[in-house]
Protein backbone atom coordinates (compact mmCIF):
# COMPACT_ATOMS: atom_id res chain seq x y z
CA UNK A 1 0.00 0.00 0.00
CA UNK A 2 1.22 3.37 -0.78
CA UNK A 3 0.42 6.02 0.75
CA UNK A 4 1.05 9.82 1.46
CA UNK A 5 1.51 12.11 5.42
CA UNK A 6 0.25 14.89 4.91
CA UNK A 7 0.94 18.48 6.98
CA UNK A 8 2.67 21.43 8.01
CA UNK A 9 6.03 21.59 9.53
CA UNK A 10 5.95 19.73 13.39
CA UNK A 11 2.62 18.18 12.15
CA UNK A 12 4.15 14.91 13.08
CA UNK A 13 4.50 13.43 9.94
CA UNK A 14 7.84 11.70 10.41
CA UNK A 15 6.70 10.84 13.71
CA UNK A 16 3.52 8.57 12.48
CA UNK A 17 5.80 7.21 9.65
CA UNK A 18 8.30 5.93 12.04
CA UNK A 19 5.16 3.78 13.47
CA UNK A 20 4.07 2.67 10.46
CA UNK A 21 7.78 1.52 9.37
CA UNK A 22 7.95 -0.80 12.63
CA UNK A 23 4.50 -1.67 12.66
CA UNK A 24 3.72 -2.96 8.90
CA UNK A 25 7.29 -2.65 7.45
CA UNK A 26 6.42 -0.11 5.31
CA UNK A 27 9.20 2.17 3.86
CA UNK A 28 9.51 5.56 4.49
CA UNK A 29 10.55 7.99 1.87
CA UNK A 30 11.19 11.29 3.74
CA UNK A 31 12.15 14.22 1.13
CA UNK A 32 13.45 15.83 4.50
CA UNK A 33 15.68 13.34 5.27
CA UNK A 34 17.08 12.44 2.09
CA UNK A 35 17.71 15.98 1.46
CA UNK A 36 19.58 16.14 5.13
CA UNK A 37 21.46 12.90 4.35
CA UNK A 38 23.04 15.35 1.22
CA UNK A 39 23.98 17.95 3.47
CA UNK A 40 25.88 15.77 5.71
CA UNK A 41 27.27 13.95 3.14
CA UNK A 42 28.64 17.41 1.66
CA UNK A 43 26.86 16.61 -1.52
CA UNK A 44 26.67 19.65 -4.19
CA UNK A 45 23.02 18.95 -4.01
CA UNK A 46 23.44 19.19 -0.33
CA UNK A 47 25.11 22.11 -0.39
CA UNK A 48 22.78 24.24 -2.48
CA UNK A 49 19.63 22.42 -0.21
CA UNK A 50 21.51 24.27 2.92
CA UNK A 51 20.66 27.24 1.83
CA UNK A 52 17.15 26.64 0.84
CA UNK A 53 16.09 24.61 4.11
CA UNK A 54 18.07 27.53 6.31
CA UNK A 55 15.73 30.37 5.28
CA UNK A 56 12.46 27.77 5.31
CA UNK A 57 12.31 27.79 1.46
CA UNK A 58 11.21 24.99 -1.05
CA UNK A 59 14.04 22.90 -3.12
CA UNK A 60 13.12 23.15 -6.84
CA UNK A 61 10.35 20.80 -7.99
CA UNK A 62 12.81 18.91 -10.50
CA UNK A 63 15.36 17.90 -8.15
CA UNK A 64 13.12 16.80 -5.59
CA UNK A 65 10.62 14.60 -8.02
CA UNK A 66 13.80 13.28 -9.57
CA UNK A 67 15.05 12.26 -6.40
CA UNK A 68 11.70 10.46 -5.61
CA UNK A 69 11.94 8.76 -8.83
CA UNK A 70 15.31 7.42 -8.14
CA UNK A 71 14.36 5.88 -4.80
CA UNK A 72 10.49 4.75 -5.80
CA UNK A 73 12.68 2.67 -8.92
CA UNK A 74 14.22 0.69 -6.12
CA UNK A 75 13.25 -2.72 -5.19
CA UNK A 76 12.27 -2.14 -1.39
CA UNK A 77 9.40 0.36 -2.32
CA UNK A 78 7.57 -2.49 -3.71
CA UNK A 79 6.49 -3.44 -0.38
CA UNK A 80 5.02 0.02 -0.07
CA UNK A 81 5.97 3.49 0.79
CA UNK A 82 4.90 6.14 3.03
CA UNK A 83 5.71 9.48 1.46
CA UNK A 84 6.43 11.72 3.94
CA UNK A 85 7.24 15.58 3.45
CA UNK A 86 6.23 15.46 -0.98
CA UNK A 87 4.56 16.13 -2.80
CA UNK A 88 4.37 19.94 -1.26
CA UNK A 89 3.38 21.55 -4.51
CA UNK A 90 0.85 21.45 -6.98
CA UNK A 91 3.70 20.23 -9.54
CA UNK A 92 5.00 17.84 -7.61
CA UNK A 93 1.59 15.74 -6.94
CA UNK A 94 1.39 16.12 -10.78
CA UNK A 95 4.60 14.61 -11.50
CA UNK A 96 4.11 12.04 -9.13
CA UNK A 97 0.39 10.78 -10.37
CA UNK A 98 2.54 10.46 -14.11
CA UNK A 99 5.49 8.45 -12.19
CA UNK A 100 2.62 6.14 -10.46
CA UNK A 101 0.76 5.60 -13.43
CA UNK A 102 4.15 5.11 -15.41
CA UNK A 103 5.42 2.23 -12.80
CA UNK A 104 1.89 0.58 -12.69
CA UNK A 105 1.23 1.71 -8.86
CA UNK A 106 -1.68 2.99 -7.27
CA UNK A 107 -1.77 5.76 -4.30
CA UNK A 108 -4.50 4.11 -1.48
CA UNK A 109 -4.62 7.60 0.70
CA UNK A 110 -3.67 11.19 1.58
CA UNK A 111 -3.74 11.54 5.05
CA UNK A 112 -3.85 15.01 6.28
CA UNK A 113 -2.21 15.29 9.79
CA UNK A 114 -4.60 18.78 11.15
CA UNK A 115 -2.32 20.74 13.83
CA UNK A 116 -3.58 24.05 15.15
CA UNK A 117 -0.65 26.69 14.64
CA UNK A 118 0.42 27.54 17.80
CA UNK A 119 0.66 24.07 18.66
CA UNK A 120 3.53 23.76 16.45
CA UNK A 121 5.44 26.44 17.23
CA UNK A 122 5.54 24.50 20.59
CA UNK A 123 6.76 21.39 19.27
CA UNK A 124 9.29 22.73 16.89
CA UNK A 125 10.73 24.41 20.06
CA UNK A 126 10.29 21.36 22.33
CA UNK A 127 12.44 18.94 19.28
CA UNK A 128 14.70 21.73 19.09
CA UNK A 129 15.40 21.62 22.96
CA UNK A 130 15.18 17.47 22.61
CA UNK A 131 17.94 17.19 19.86
CA UNK A 132 20.12 20.15 20.87
CA UNK A 133 19.28 22.17 18.07
CA UNK A 134 20.19 19.10 15.31
CA UNK A 135 17.94 21.17 12.72
CA UNK A 136 19.45 24.47 11.60
CA UNK A 137 15.35 25.28 10.97
CA UNK A 138 14.39 24.18 14.17
CA UNK A 139 13.66 27.69 15.17
CA UNK A 140 11.01 30.00 15.47
CA UNK A 141 11.45 32.59 12.69
CA UNK A 142 11.99 29.67 10.11
CA UNK A 143 9.07 28.15 10.81
CA UNK A 144 7.15 31.28 9.92
CA UNK A 145 8.86 31.17 6.69
CA UNK A 146 8.27 27.56 6.47
CA UNK A 147 4.34 27.28 7.47
CA UNK A 148 3.89 30.70 4.91
CA UNK A 149 5.47 28.73 2.18
CA UNK A 150 2.78 25.56 3.83
CA UNK A 151 -0.66 27.63 2.73
CA UNK A 152 0.64 29.37 -0.49
CA UNK A 153 2.42 26.14 -2.11
CA UNK A 154 1.65 23.04 -0.09
CA UNK A 155 -2.15 23.74 0.99
CA UNK A 156 -3.40 24.13 -2.44
CA UNK A 157 -2.57 20.24 -2.80
CA UNK A 158 -5.36 19.10 -0.50
CA UNK A 159 -8.03 20.13 -2.77
CA UNK A 160 -5.90 18.73 -5.70
CA UNK A 161 -6.22 14.87 -3.76
CA UNK A 162 -9.97 15.40 -2.07
CA UNK A 163 -11.29 15.91 -5.87
CA UNK A 164 -9.75 12.89 -6.66
CA UNK A 165 -11.35 10.71 -3.76
CA UNK A 166 -7.98 10.37 -2.31
CA UNK A 167 -8.22 12.84 1.08
CA UNK A 168 -8.80 12.08 4.61
CA UNK A 169 -8.31 13.49 7.69
CA UNK A 170 -6.75 12.98 11.49
CA UNK A 171 -7.03 15.06 14.19
CA UNK A 172 -3.34 15.80 15.34
CA UNK A 173 -3.87 17.34 18.13
CA UNK A 174 -4.64 14.10 19.59
CA UNK A 175 -1.56 12.14 21.46
CA UNK A 176 1.04 10.73 19.04
CA UNK A 177 -0.80 6.90 19.78
CA UNK A 178 -4.53 7.90 18.95
CA UNK A 179 -3.52 10.02 15.76
CA UNK A 180 -2.04 6.47 14.96
CA UNK A 181 -4.58 4.90 15.62
CA UNK A 182 -6.76 6.78 13.68
CA UNK A 183 -4.19 6.18 10.48
CA UNK A 184 -4.30 2.75 11.19
CA UNK A 185 -8.07 2.66 10.81
CA UNK A 186 -7.62 4.37 7.93
CA UNK A 187 -5.60 2.04 6.48
CA UNK A 188 -7.85 -1.03 7.51
CA UNK A 189 -10.86 0.72 6.01
P1 LIG B 1 10.90 18.29 6.24
O1 LIG B 1 12.02 17.60 6.86
O2 LIG B 1 9.87 17.53 5.50
O3 LIG B 1 10.22 19.18 7.35
P2 LIG B 1 8.73 19.69 7.61
O4 LIG B 1 7.70 19.36 6.62
O5 LIG B 1 8.92 21.13 7.87
O6 LIG B 1 8.26 18.88 8.82
P3 LIG B 1 8.99 18.39 10.10
O7 LIG B 1 9.92 17.28 9.76
O8 LIG B 1 9.56 19.57 10.84
O9 LIG B 1 7.74 17.89 10.94
P4 LIG B 1 6.95 16.51 10.94
O10 LIG B 1 5.59 16.72 10.40
O11 LIG B 1 7.77 15.41 10.35
O12 LIG B 1 6.79 16.33 12.49
P5 LIG B 1 7.56 15.37 13.51
O13 LIG B 1 7.01 13.99 13.43
O14 LIG B 1 9.02 15.54 13.38
O15 LIG B 1 11.45 19.40 5.23
C1 LIG B 1 12.50 20.28 5.61
C2 LIG B 1 12.84 21.19 4.46
O16 LIG B 1 13.32 20.42 3.35
C3 LIG B 1 11.68 22.01 3.87
O17 LIG B 1 11.47 23.21 4.60
C4 LIG B 1 12.17 22.26 2.45
O18 LIG B 1 13.13 23.29 2.41
C5 LIG B 1 12.87 20.96 2.10
N1 LIG B 1 11.97 19.97 1.46
C6 LIG B 1 11.59 18.76 1.95
N2 LIG B 1 10.76 18.12 1.12
C7 LIG B 1 10.60 18.96 0.06
C8 LIG B 1 9.82 18.87 -1.13
N3 LIG B 1 9.03 17.80 -1.39
N4 LIG B 1 9.86 19.92 -1.99
C9 LIG B 1 10.64 21.00 -1.75
N5 LIG B 1 11.39 21.14 -0.64
C10 LIG B 1 11.37 20.13 0.26
O19 LIG B 1 7.06 16.00 14.90
C11 LIG B 1 7.52 17.26 15.35
C12 LIG B 1 7.66 17.25 16.88
O20 LIG B 1 6.39 17.10 17.47
C13 LIG B 1 8.51 16.08 17.40
O21 LIG B 1 9.26 16.52 18.49
C14 LIG B 1 7.46 15.03 17.83
O22 LIG B 1 7.93 14.23 18.87
C15 LIG B 1 6.30 15.91 18.27
N6 LIG B 1 4.99 15.29 18.01
C16 LIG B 1 4.62 14.56 16.91
N7 LIG B 1 3.33 14.18 17.01
C17 LIG B 1 2.86 14.70 18.19
C18 LIG B 1 1.59 14.64 18.86
N8 LIG B 1 0.54 13.98 18.32
N9 LIG B 1 1.46 15.27 20.03
C19 LIG B 1 2.53 15.95 20.57
N10 LIG B 1 3.76 16.03 20.01
C20 LIG B 1 3.92 15.42 18.82
MG1 LIG C 1 9.63 15.33 9.35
Amino acid sequence: MNIILFGPPGAGKGTQAAKLVEERGMVQLSTGDMLRAAISAGTELGLKAKEIIDRGDLVSDDIMVGMINDRMSQDDCKAGVILDGFPRTVAQAEALDAMFAEKNITLAHVIEIKVDENALFARIENRASETGGERSDDNADVLAKRLKVYHENTAPVLPYYEAKGHLKTVDGMKSIDDVSHEIAQILTS
